[in-house]
């Protein structure tokens, strides 16, 4: 007999048998909503071409899904499922290490003593200047494979450690061609504010103008990036040149970022919500001027997303934390990052800031998986492609080797992955007997 019409999904993987499923949908636009994760017990989750199919209980997937002839069933036999985290700022592509710098910093010097010495952020760009093309897309690629080891499956990937028009455009191409070759997503932004290089020390402003001038719109015009970001701080650049910088980004179609009130108050978060960044990172020094306004929800308006950096907080071991429960309770959107980079958080383990949203920002575990997943694709952009299992987003999947989603911030350091799936394909298999 014919069918009338078709009821049924059908599928070419189905991943069942998850003890706890995490869809980190949205559910509705109030606060309250904000801190759910969409757990499902005993769920399953289908994916067809690459994107999810059908999310719900196992106990309705004979009933609404169908396997392809050739498709395949995966059983995570009672462990926990998710979306692939979203890293949502990394300063990727970067030459040399700075070990030393540290054991400097570890006995007395600060982070701006030791940019202010030759150090810091400039050290690495002559490193990074001196690579050859080969040497960075390997760097690169080395990267990403460790971020995809750990869960991660899409990766913002910042320049700013060129700092001349060649210079950043290299590293912008890197990106590009790596990220085309790579499992991992890769979202390129143009970090040219990251320092006044050494070739126009004294004269920021020239600086600022030669990047808005010849640089943004080469980037744009090549569709090299997405975001424009700046570091507004002491000794990089004022809130008005961060300013000249996005808005000339903005012209050409790069929507704003900003690193902003890391180590000092400079009304960074006021700015990126005055100029709609898409996000402001770090604001371990946010004013409460600056907390209202990435509080305000404004339909008509975009309110920037506050991603939060704890790692490099603790591993420069200076400074206060952001408040992030004042954020959060004021309505703000909290994403956390590991933001990799050779100087303040050399890390690549998203996991363990989820542990130190908890222990030091005092987050829910809620709260920390949302941030990084759904609220770290909110800070790119991209949530409704990434950051939830929901059907017809990417079937960006996770298989933990965990049982329940409060053991996620609770075994620091560790990494939970036992199986990732980008777009459907199996990309990591993890098995802790085979492996260290
Ligand atoms: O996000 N704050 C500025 N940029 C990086 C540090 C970069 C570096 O030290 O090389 C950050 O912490
Ligand atoms: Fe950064």
């Amino acid at each position: 007999m014919k069918e009338s019409s078709q009821t049924w999904v059908e599928a070419d993987l189905v991943i069942t048998g998850a003890g706890e499923l995490l869809t980190c949908a949205r559910t509705g636009a109030t606060s309250g909503a904000r801190s759910t994760l969409g757990k499902i017990d005993e769920g399953a989750v289908a994916v067809r071409d690459g994107r999810v199919a059908w999310v719900g209980k196992e106990s309705d997937l004979q009933e609404e899904v169908r396997l392809a002839r050739g498709g395949q069933e995966i059983d995570a036999e009672g462990r926990l499922v998710m979306p692939g985290l979203v890293e949502c700022h990394a300063h990727l592509a970067y030459a040399a290490d700075r070990a030393e710098e540290f054991q400097l910093r570890v006995t007395g010097a600060t982070y701006q003593e030791v940019a202010a010495a030759g150090g810091g952020i400039m050290s690495t760009v002559h490193a990074t200047r001196a690579a050859s093309d080969e040497m960075l897309r390997a760097l690169t690629r080395r990267r990403l494979d460790h971020f995809l080891r750990y869960g991660v499956t899409t990766v913002e990937a910042k320049s700013g450690y060129g700092l001349t028009v060649d210079h950043e455009l290299r590293l912008l191409e890197v990106y590009r061609d790596v990220g085309t070759a790579h499992a991992v997503d890769v979202v390129p932004t143009l970090l040219a504010g990251h320092s006044v290089p050494v070739e126009y020390v004294g004269r920021a402003d020239e600086y600022v103008k030669m990047v808005a001038k010849k640089l943004i719109p080469v980037v744009a015009k090549r569709g090299l990036a997405r975001f424009c970001d700046a570091f507004c701080e002491q000794g990089a650049f004022s809130a008005d040149q961060c300013r000249r910088l996005l808005e000339a980004g903005g012209e050409h179609g790069l929507v704003p970022k900003l690193h902003a009130d890391q180590l000092s108050n400079m009304g960074g978060a006021e700015l990126a919500a005055e100029l709609q960044a898409v996000s402001v990172d770090h604001l371990d020094h946010v004013s409460d001027s600056g907390i209202a306004a990435l509080a305000a929800s404004d339909e008509k308006r975009r309110v920037p997303v506050a991603v939060l950096l704890p790692g490099a907080t603790f591993f420069l071991g200076e400074g206060s934390q952001a408040p992030a429960r004042r954020l959060l309770e004021a309505g703000a959107r909290v994403a956390l990052s590991t933001d990799l980079n050779p100087g303040s958080s050399p890390t690549q383990n998203l996991w363990l800031m989820a542990t130190m949203g908890c222990s030091q920002l005092r987050m829910t575990a809620e709260e920390v998986v949302r941030a990084i997943t759904i609220e770290a694709a909110a800070a790119l952009a991209i949530d409704h492609e990434v950051g939830s299992l929901e059907v017809g987003k990417k079937a960006d999947i996770l298989i933990l080797d965990s049982h329940r989603y409060v053991e996620i911030p609770y075994r620091y350091g560790m990494n939970p992955v036992w199986r990732v799936y980008k777009d459907g394909n199996l990309v990591v298999k993890r098995d802790l007997l085979t492996e260290t």
